[in-house]
Parts: structure tokens; sequence; C-alpha cells
């Protein structure tokens, strides 16, 4: 299999890393496909693939092309390859907001596998949800679930139009973590522990308690009640949570996040 990488900003050299790792394909079946010359002198360095700017010919030649541009550097790309993809060709886009049948239009395919992965994936721990037009085979889209494993997991969504709700969950989803975080350190800091030692305690307590929520046979009530004895310190701090409506709040953001996503989308 040889696969072309289009764009390898951030996303793009997360995967050239993560597919070598695996053995998704060996370096001299790597086409890194980049028009930024910094990037592209940079990308060389690293001796991942062969470097090559858009324009060449061999960039349509892969198996798997994936698109990790910037969704307003699309249409410009589009232009250099539209009506030169074949059947053998799968077109696998990680574009926000960008729609198979836009897709479709501009590259004159059918071969689309649409995911919306997240920025854990460079670290291994993604999650990415996976849609496809009915004219993927099994065959290509197994390699596109293979290419994405490779950063994590994925999942299959039938209805494309989810993936509004993905970008706001699982996408947008790290910054709200790194939120949350960050505030529970301050509150650390605002009661007068060293910074560095709040960050700690914080930090493993989130890790500690994700290995909880998946290990220990209780549902995310029973968690909470475990912690929160009648009068104590936990409860103290809930009825402020109930107070501010922080759990309605939380889920009005990542609501108000999908309207954002579907109307930045382009059908
Ligand atoms: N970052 C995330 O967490 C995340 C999560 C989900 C989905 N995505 C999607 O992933 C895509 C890439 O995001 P990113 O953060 O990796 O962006 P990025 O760092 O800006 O990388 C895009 C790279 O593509 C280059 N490029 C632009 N037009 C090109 C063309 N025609 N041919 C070849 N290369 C071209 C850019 O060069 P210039 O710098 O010169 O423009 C840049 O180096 C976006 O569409 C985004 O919506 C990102």
């Amino acid at each position: 299999m040889k696969i072309s990488l289009i764009g390898c900003g951030n996303m793009g050299l997360i995967y050239a890393r993560a597919i070598l790792k695996y053995n998704i394909v060996k370096k001299p079946d790597l086409l890194l496909v980049e028009k930024n010359n910094e990037r592209a002198e940079m990308l060389r360095s690293l001796d991942m693939g062969e470097v090559v700017l858009p324009q060449n010919p061999k960039v349509v030649e892969s198996d798997l092309i994936l698109l990790a541009v910037k969704p307003q550097d699309f249409i410009e790309l589009s232009e250099l390859i539209k009506g030169k993809l074949t059947n053998s060709n799968v077109v696998l886009s990680i574009m926000a907001g960008i729609t198979m049948g836009f897709i479709q239009e501009k590259l004159g395919t059918t071969n689309i596998v649409r995911a919306m992965p997240n920025s854990p994936a460079g670290v291994g721990m993604g999650v990415t949800a996976i849609t496809a037009l009915p004219s993927v085979t099994p065959d290509q889209l197994r390699k596109a679930e293979h290419f994405l494993a490779t950063t994590g997991r994925t999942v299959y969504l039938e209805d494309e139009s989810q993936l509004d709700a993905v970008t706001a969950l699982s996408g947008s989803g790290p910054a709200y973590f790194f939120y949350l975080v960050k505030n529970m350190i301050e509150a650390g800091v605002a009661m007068g522990i060293d910074e560095g030692i709040s960050a700690m305690l914080v930090k493993q307590t989130m890790l500690g308690s994700f290995h909880l929520i998946n290990q220990a046979e209780k549902s995310l009530d029973e968690l909470i009640r475990a912690v929160s004895s009648k009068g104590g310190t936990t409860e103290a701090a809930f009825t402020v949570f109930e107070e501010t409506s922080l759990g309605e709040n939380l889920k009005k953001a990542i609501l108000k996040a999908e309207q954002r996503a579907k109307e930045l989308s382009k059908h």
C-alpha cells in the first residue's frame, strides 16, 4: 500500500509518525505532501518518506490519500487534484466541517471517507469518528480504519451529520478537560498550595478517577456518591455546582459548539 499525506502540519505529522511506528507503510511508500517550504525542509530532515509538492503527479497514485490541510485551503488543493483520482484511490479527509458531498463535488470522486480525530491522537490515545460514502469498498474502509487506529480508537457512524456533535464532544473535548484541570490547579494555588504540587495533585486525581470510571463496576452517580458524605466537603462543593447550574451549563456549552460546527460546515 502507498499513502499520500497532504498537509503535513500538526495532524499530518502525527499520522506520519504513527503509521511508520505501526508499519502500516514503509518509508518508500509514504509521500509527505507539503506546500510550505520551511515545513517541507523540516520534514526532509526527519527522513520519514519522500517530501513533495502538491502538484507532483505521484500524489494521486497512492491507495490512500489523506486530506489534512486546513478547511480554508481545501479549494486551492482541490484544483490541483480534481479529476485525477481513480477507483483505486480512497480519499480520507480529517478536515473539520467539510462534508463528503462537498469533497465529491470538488474532487470528482465518490471514494471518500471522512473522519474527526482529536488531539490526544498525538500520544496514541485519540478517538476518531469515521463515516464513508457507500461506494467505498470494505477493503478501502478497512485500510482507512487501520490508518486511523494507529492514533487510538475509532468509532464508525452511519450518519455523517453526527460528526458535528462529535466535533463538539470529542473534537473540542480535550480543551474542556484542560480548562477543568487548569481551574482546579488554580483553586489549589488559591488555597496556598505550591503550583507544582497542586498540578501534580490534580493531574493524578484526573488520571486515577479516569481508571476508576473504567474499572470500578459502578455508575458515575454511584462513584460521585462514594466520595460524598452527608454534610461533607464534596457535598459543599456540589451545592455550588447546583447553584451555578454547572452541569446544565456544560451541556449548553457543548450544544453551542455543535451549533457552531453546523454553521461552519461546508455542504
Ligand atoms: N489539530 C487538531 O486537533 C485537529 C483535530 C481534528 C481535525 N483537524 C483537522 O486537521 C486538519 C489539519 O489541521 P492541523 O492542525 O494539522 O493544520 P496545520 O498545522 O495548519 O497543517 C496544515 C498544513 O498543510 C499545509 N498546506 C496547506 N495547503 C496545502 C496544499 N495545497 N498542499 C499541501 N500542503 C498544504 C499548510 O501549509 P501552510 O502553513 O503554508 O498553510 C500546513 O503546513 C484541519 O483541516 C483540521 O480541521 C485538526
